[in-house]
């Protein structure tokens, strides 16, 4: 394996294959009565997040705790970054403690690219800006494949904030990886310029980016990261681009509807549809603590602790 996991641009098929078979072995764990397994014994993780997260950041937290690892979560807003610490200078102080590895989350695109630079820990990309979240990914294709059995040949159409997401970037490179035939929708002033060179393709028709698809994969509108109007409302973006009934069912009928949180309901999502039959958000959830503990392990060098 490689020292980090910095995005999914740096992996092969067969190293995703290996994560996603290592989450089933992995998610075994998580049914147990008791859910821990001493992989990580003796080994020192700590959880960088700069910017808010629920899901990413709780389920690492799980995922170390499950594999015995010791944990530690630097609170940003407690610490010498509000002082004026640099990113680098916090790094180099977190590194002279010696820990194994450093999850980090980070509002600059290439910011664990710089980390995995200096560190001598194993670095694992939590989102850089809007670049790329792997784990969200990998955890994407879990569930996929765990619903529909494979990835190749499926037909998956991703909705939304094409410009400002990290999560679709990772899930173009991977599901292109894999051999899937992946649909973009959303605002032609959301659409990333030379996004189809990726192997995707890009319709500003919902409807046609949905007709008979395998998977649709909503993204959240990023308020906060948007500099200037991308579209007239919100209210008008619900009717134009949002996820309804009437909109799902021109998918296959065995469609499965994703997101990866958090969901702004009624502006990207009708809560109709989020909490609907065909919804597995939940189950993308659940499944990364999996993923993470797969990642987690393979790091390490897939091998027991001392
Ligand atoms: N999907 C995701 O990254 O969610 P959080 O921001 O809550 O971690």
């Amino acid at each position: 394996m490689k020292k980090d996991l910095l995005g999914i641009s740096d992996l092969s098929r067969d190293e995703i294959y290996l994560i996603l078979d290592t989450t089933e072995a992995m998610r075994e764990i998580g049914q147990r009565p008791i859910k821990k397994v001493p992989t990580l014994r003796g080994k020192t993780v700590v959880n960088l997040f700069y910017e808010p997260s629920t899901r990413t950041r709780t389920s690492f937290e799980i995922a170390e705790k499950r594999l015995s690892a010791d944990t530690l979560n630097v609170a940003v807003s407690a610490s010498s970054v509000l002082k004026g610490e640099t990113l680098l200078d916090t790094a180099l102080n977190i590194e002279a403690m010696t820990p194994d590895m450093i999850v980090m989350r980070h509002a600059s695109s290439g910011a664990c690219h710089l980390l995995a630079q200096v560190c001598k820990s194993r670095i694992i990309n939590a989102g850089d800006g809007m670049h790329e979240h792997p784990t969200q990914a990998l955890l994407d294709a879990f569930t996929i494949r765990e619903h529909k059995g494979r990835i190749e040949g499926l037909k998956v159409a991703i909705v939304g904030d094409l410009l400002h997401s990290r999560v679709l970037r990772s899930n173009v490179l991977l599901l292109t990886k894999l051999g899937a035939d992946v649909w973009l929708s959303g605002p032609p002033t959301m659409i990333p310029v030379g996004i189809e060179r990726l192997g995707v393709h890009v319709s500003t028709s919902v409807d046609e980016a949905v007709a008979d698809a395998d998977v649709i994969m909503m993204l959240r509108i990023q308020q906060e990261r948007m500099q200037g109007a991308f579209f007239p409302s919100l209210r008008e973006y619900f009717q134009v681009f949002g996820m309804t009934v009437a909109r799902v069912a021109h998918a296959r009928p065995d469609v499965i509807i994703m997101h990866p949180g958090p969901m702004n309901r009624g502006v990207e999502i009708a809560s109709e549809v989020a909490d609907g039959p065909y919804s597995v958000i939940l189950e993308q959830v659940a499944n990364g603590v999996a993923v993470r503990m797969a990642v987690l392990y393979l790091l390490a060098g897939g091998q027991e602790g001392d």
